[in-house]
C-alpha cells in the first residue's frame, strides 16, 4: 500500500461536488414524497456513508430520527469479503417503525443483502435502501436499492466517504483511485 498525496493517487474524477449536490436535491425531493407522513428513523451505516447521509438529511423535509451502525468487512483489501461485523449497533429499536437505509456503495451486493436481513430479523413497519454508488456491472447476489445516486463502471472510487483502507474519505468528490495505490 502507498498512500502518497490525493494528487498522485487520483486517476480522475468521476463525480464533482457540484453534481453529487445536484444528484442529492433530487433523491431527496423523491424521498420527501415517500416519506412525508411516516416518521422514518433513517439509519447511516458507517463509515463510507457519512457525508452521503449527513448531505441528505440535511435536505430532507420530514421529521426523521437519526441512527448510525457501524460496521466493517473484514480486511483492508479493496475487495469486499462480504463478512460483515458488527463494530456498533443502533441506539433505537425499529420493529414498527419505517426504516430507511443509507449505504454508500453496492459492489458485490452481500453487504447490503446481509444488512437488510438483519433489519428485517427485526420486524420494522418497511425497510427501503437509499445506496450513494452502484455498481451495477458486479453484483453477485440479488440485491437492488430502492434509491440509487449513481450507477458507476467497476473502478475503485474513493472520496466523499468512501475509502480505500480508511483514507481518502475527506476527499469532496468521487475520485477513481490508481490500481497502483493498492495493488
Ligand atoms: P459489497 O459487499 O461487495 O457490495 O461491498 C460493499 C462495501 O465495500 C461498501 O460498503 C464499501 O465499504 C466497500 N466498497 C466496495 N466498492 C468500493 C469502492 O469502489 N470504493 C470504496 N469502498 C468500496
Ligand atoms: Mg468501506
Amino acid at each position: 500500500m502507498r498512500i502518497t498525496t490525493e494528487k498522485n493517487d487520483i486517476d480522475s474524477v468521476l463525480f464533482s461536488e457540484e453534481q453529487i449536490r445536484t444528484r442529492l436535491e433530487q433523491i431527496a425531493e423523491v424521498l420527501t414524497e415517500e416519506y412525508r407522513d411516516k416518521n422514518p428513523i433513517v439509519v447511516c451505516i458507517l463509515k463510507g456513508a457519512s457525508f452521503f447521509y449527513v448531505d441528505l438529511c440535511r435536505k430532507l423535509r420530514f421529521p426523521i430520527f437519526m441512527d448510525f451502525i457501524s460496521v466493517s468487512s473484514y480486511g483492508a483489501s479493496a475487495q469486499s469479503s462480504g463478512v460483515v461485523r458488527i463494530v456498533k449497533d443502533m441506539d433505537k429499536n425499529i420493529t414498527g417503525r419505517h426504516v430507511l437505509i443509507v449505504e454508500d456503495i453496492i459492489d458485490s451486493g452481500l453487504t447490503l443483502k446481509y444488512l437488510k436481513e438483519l433489519f428485517a430479523s427485526r420486524k420494522p413497519a418497511s425497510i427501503k435502501t437509499v445506496c450513494f454508488l452502484d455498481k451495477s456491472d458486479c453484483h453477485q447476489c440479488e440485491v437492488v436499492a430502492d434509491y440509487c445516486g449513481f450507477s458507476i463502471p467497476n473502478r475503485f472510487v474513493v472520496g466523499y466517504g468512501l475509502d480505500y483502507s480508511d483514507y481518502y474519505r475527506n476527499l469532496p468528490y468521487i475520485g477513481v483511485l490508481k490500481p497502483e495505490v493498492y495493488e
